[in-house]
C-alpha cells in the first residue's frame, strides 16, 4: 500500500426527514443563498422543506444551474453574491448544482479570470457551504471536486480544491421517489465506475481498500436494479444514496493507483455531444477495460472472481475470465436501461479523431494507472465504442 493522507470534513446527516435539521447546521446569523436547479424541487416538496428550515433566516434564491453546470450561469450567482454580500450557501440538488456551487464558493473570492480556476489555478479562501443532495450518483456531496462546463468553448473541466469540500451534506433517501428512471439508472452507472476508477488498476496489497470497493460493487449490482424499478423501495433507495456517496469521497482511493481514464474521455463525450455523464462512461468504460486487459490483468481476474463470481472452477481461461466479467458489467448496465453504445445514442463518427485532438492540444498524454492512455489510444477506445 502506497504511503497516504486522508482527511474528509463533510459532516453527513442520513436519513428520511432531516432536511428539517438544516438550521442547526448553518451558523446563526448567516445571509444565506440557496441555489438549485431547473426547478424539481419546487415539484417535489423539497423547496417547501428547505424555506421551512431556513425560516430563522435572512435567505435568498439563484435557481437555474444547468446540468454539466455552465460557467456563464455561475459567473452570474458570483455577481449576485457579491452585490448581496451572502456569507453562506446552501446546494439543492445532484452533482450540478452541488458542482456549481462549490465552483461559486471559490470563485467569489478569486482575483482574476474564474476559469483559470479549471485550468489548474489554487483557490485562496471559499465561502462555506452545506448541501441538500437530491440524486444519488456523483458523490460530490462528500468531496472536494467540481466539473464545469463552459459553453463558449465547449469545454468540461475539472475544479478541486480542499477548500470546498461542503461543511454538511444532508442525505434523505426519500427526495429519489421523484428522480424519473434515467436519473436514477445514470447514478448506479456513474458510481458503478467511480469505484472501479480506484480499483481496477495493479494490486498494491491495499486489503482494506479492495473489500471496500468489492463492497460497493456488490450493494450498487444488488440494490441497483430495485432501485431503478420500485421507486417506493427505501432500503435499496437507502443503500443506493450511501454507496454512492462512499464511492468517491475519498476513502477507497487512499493509498492505491487511480485510472480515471474513462471519466476523462467521458467528460470530453458530453462536452461535445451534451450526453448524460453517466451515459458516456458506460460506452467507454467497457472498450477501455479491454483495451488495457493485459495491464489490469491482476485487478480484473480479482474483479471476475470477487464481483461476478467467475473463478477457475467455472472457466479456465483466465483471458474469457476477464472478458465474461467486462461483458456482464456492460449487461448490468443495459440492464438498468443505460445503453452502452455511443451508436445507440445517435452519435456520429469521428469523435474518437476530435479528442485526442483535444488532449494533444491540452497536453493530456498518459492518463491510467500507468500513464498508458496516450491521444492515440484514446482515439482507438472512443472509435471502438461505437
Ligand atoms: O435541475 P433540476 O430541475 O433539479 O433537475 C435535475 C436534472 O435535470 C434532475 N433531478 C435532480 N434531483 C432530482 C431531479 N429530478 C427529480 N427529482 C429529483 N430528486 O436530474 C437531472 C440531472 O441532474 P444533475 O445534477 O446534472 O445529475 P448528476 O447528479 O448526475 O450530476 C452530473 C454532473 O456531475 C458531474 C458530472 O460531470 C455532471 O456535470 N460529476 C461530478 C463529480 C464530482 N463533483 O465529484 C464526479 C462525477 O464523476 C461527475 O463528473
Ligand atoms: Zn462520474
Amino acid at each position: 500500500m502506497h504511503h497516504f493522507q486522508f482527511q474528509n470534513p463533510t459532516k453527513i446527516i442520513f436519513g428520511a426527514g432531516q432536511i428539517s435539521n438544516l438550521s442547526s447546521n448553518i451558523p446563526q446569523g448567516s445571509k444565506v443563498l440557496m441555489l438549485y436547479g431547473g426547478g424539481s424541487i419546487k415539484h417535489n416538496g423539497i423547496y417547501e422543506q428547505v424555506k421551512k428550515s431556513l425560516s430563522a433566516y435572512e435567505f435568498l434564491e439563484f435557481g437555474g444551474i444547468e446540468p454539466n453546470p455552465r460557467y456563464e450561469t455561475l459567473l452570474k450567482a458570483i455577481e449576485y453574491i457579491r452585490k448581496e454580500n451572502v456569507d453562506f450557501l446552501l446546494a439543492v440538488g445532484g452533482g450540478s448544482v452541488i458542482d456549481g456551487t462549490k465552483f461559486i464558493a471559490a470563485a467569489t473570492y478569486y482575483q482574476g479570470d474564474a476559469w483559470d480556476l479549471c485550468n489548474g489555478a489554487k483557490a485562496i479562501k471559499a465561502m462555506p457551504f452545506g448541501t441538500i443532495l437530491t440524486l444519488p450518483a456523483t458523490g460530490s456531496e462528500m468531496n472536494c471536486g467540481a466539473v464545469i462546463s463552459r459553453e463558449s468553448s465547449h469545454e468540461k473541466l475539472v475544479f478541486s480544491s480542499p477548500l470546498v469540500y461542503p461543511t454538511f451534506s444532508i442525505l434523505d433517501p426519500t427526495v429519489t421517489l421523484s428522480l424519473p428512471p434515467r436519473q436514477r439508472a445514470n447514478g448506479v452507472v456513474d458510481a458503478f465506475i467511480h469505484v472501479t476508477e480506484q480499483y481496477l488498476t495493479y494490486p498494491v496489497d491495499a486489503a482494506v481498500q479492495d473489500r471496500f470497493a468489492e463492497g460497493l460493487l456488490l450493494t450498487l449490482i444488488e440494490n441497483g436494479k430495485i432501485y431503478v424499478n420500485e421507486p417506493e423501495n427505501m432500503e435499496a433507495a437507502s443503500n443506493i444514496v450511501w454507496a454512492s456517496t462512499l464511492a468517491l469521497n475519498g476513502l477507497i482511493a487512499v493509498g492505491v493507483p487511480e485510472d480515471w481514464g474513462t471519466h476523462m474521455i467521458g467528460h470530453e463525450l458530453t462536452a461535445l455531444t451534451g450526453l448524460d455523464h453517466a451515459r458516456t462512461l458506460a460506452t467507454v468504460w467497457p472498450r477501455l477495460q479491454m483495451a488495457l486487459k493485459e495491464s489490469k490483468k491482476e485487478k480484473l481476474l480479482q474483479f471476475a472472481a470477487r464481483v461476478w463470481n467467475i473463478t477457475e472452477k467455472t472457466e479456465a481461461d483466465p483471458n474469457l475470465r476477464i472478458s465474461q466479467a467486462i461483458a456482464n458489467t456492460d449487461q448490468f448496465f443495459q440492464s438498468l436501461g443505460v445503453k452502452t453504445h455511443l451508436s445507440d445514442y445517435g452519435l456520429a463518427l469521428g469523435l474518437g479523431e476530435q479528442i485526442a485532438e483535444r488532449f494533444s492540444k491540452r497536453g493530456v498524454l498518459n492518463l491510467g494507472e500507468k500513464g498508458e492512455i496516450t491521444p492515440n489510444l484514446a482515439c482507438q477506445i472512443v472509435n471502438q465504442s461505437y
